[in-house]
């Protein structure tokens, strides 16, 4: 099968590891494991795990763990969650299960480039619809309609990687509306959710609104853990049997200690939450601080995520700039060339505070240099 080569994937696995400033990251500053420990509040929480014997463990994974992420939602239980390998696993059963040749699908972009290149390789006609900034990224409703016409599925990330909008109850309930006029399944993902920049955390998921929704997550982004590659598929049961048909050849399971761990996690789902809120809050407001002073650079606000696309003036090519801002600076960004939003570089506000701090000046300095006005 030719795929087409996953392009922020690549830039991450290049530059991640070689900067002094990541100001690339998608997660909530990840939290060490002795900190998740200290969370649980038990004397020994691994005691559970110590006369265990590793095998597979549950297969799709614990009851305890699914029915932990089933609280997460308004309406889910244990019998409608599938564990996966992360967020990225979970879509990819989600489309191995739903998607193939002649199969049209409506792709709401920029996004996370698997929910273009995966349904295209699986042989889908894939018609993308593009959030634009002059529209402050809000969804063109009348263009989702009328690329949902006769589609299979329709694909949407909310919160959006990498822009950063959030999608209204009213546009939700419209994004409803016109997969329900087409009898399309919908699949969210909604990896970002818990990072609203305005209560609650949590925006309401799809997959509670209409019963053809498919909504993927993980432990990665809100919960800081994406060491555990602990995700999930929420959704109907016939498309849940239908992704375990797949996944029985990719992943038997995802761990005795994996699902131990997020189930300790997730028991204190609220504290992580109300972390990630301070984090993400505060580092809108030191963003939002710095741009207004940076005349080569614009922005429009996100309303929730870890991401936004910084505009550039000049016509410098985003990888370019953003190799030479690594090269001279230290601090990684993510060229837009490789989001499909050349012109931009987009900005993952939130790691630790003083990362940001850190590198928003080496940033800002070094732009104002390098794109003329
Ligand atoms: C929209 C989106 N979906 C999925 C993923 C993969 O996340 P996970 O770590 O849960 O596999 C990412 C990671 O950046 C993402 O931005």
């Amino acid at each position: 099968m030719h795929i087409t080569p996953f392009a922020v994937e690549q830039w991450m696995n290049a530059y991640e590891t070689k900067c002094e400033y990541n100001l690339a990251e998608t997660c909530v500053a990840s939290l060490t494991l002795r900190e998740l420990l200290d969370l649980a509040g038990e004397e020994d929480p691994l005691a559970p795990l110590q006369d265990r014997a590793m095998t597979y463990g549950d297969i799709v994974g614990s009851d305890r763990l699914r029915g932990l992420i089933a609280g997460l939602f308004a309406r889910q239980s244990a019998d409608n969650v599938l564990v996966a390998h992360g967020t990225i696993g979970a879509n990819a059963l989600v489309y191995q299960a739903l998607v193939g040749a002649g199969d049209v699908v409506a792709s709401v972009t920029p996004t996370y480039q698997q929910h273009v290149s995966l349904p295209e390789a699986l042989g889908a006609q894939v018609r993308q619809v593009p959030l634009q900034a002059k529209d402050g990224y809000q969804l063109d409703m009348d263009a989702l309609a009328q690329a949902a016409k006769g589609a299979k599925l329709i694909t949407v990330v909310n919160p959006n990687n990498p822009t950063g909008a959030l999608l209204s109850d009213r546009q939700m309930q419209d994004v409803v509306a016109i997969a329900a006029g087409n009898d399309a399944y919908l699949l969210a993902d909604e990896v970002y959710r818990g990072t609203s920049q305005t209560d609650p955390i949590q925006n309401p998921s799809f997959v509670d609104m209409y019963p053809k929704a498919i909504s993927t997550g993980s432990m990665s982004k809100a919960f800081a853990l994406a060491g555990l590659r602990l995700g999930w598929i929420v959704g109907p049961k016939d498309v849940l049997a239908q992704a375990e048909h797949h996944r029985d050849y990719t992943t038997i399971s995802l761990g005795i200690l994996n699902d131990h761990m997020a189930c300790l996690a997730l028991d204190h789902a609220d504290k992580i939450l109300a972390r990630s809120a301070g984090i993400v809050r505060e580092n809108h407001a030191i963003v939002t601080d710095w741009i207004a002073g940076q005349n080569h650079l614009s922005w429009v606000a996100p309303h929730a995520g870890t991401t936004a696309l910084l505009q550039y003036s000049g016509d410098r090519p985003s990888h370019d700039l953003a190799v030479d801002i690594l090269a001279q600076t230290g601090v990684l960004v993510t060229p837009g060339s490789a989001l499909g939003a050349e012109g931009t570089l987009r900005l993952g506000y939130a790691n630790h505070p003083a990362v940001l701090r850190a590198g928003l000046p080496r940033l800002g300095d070094f732009l104002a240099k390098a794109c003329p006005l």
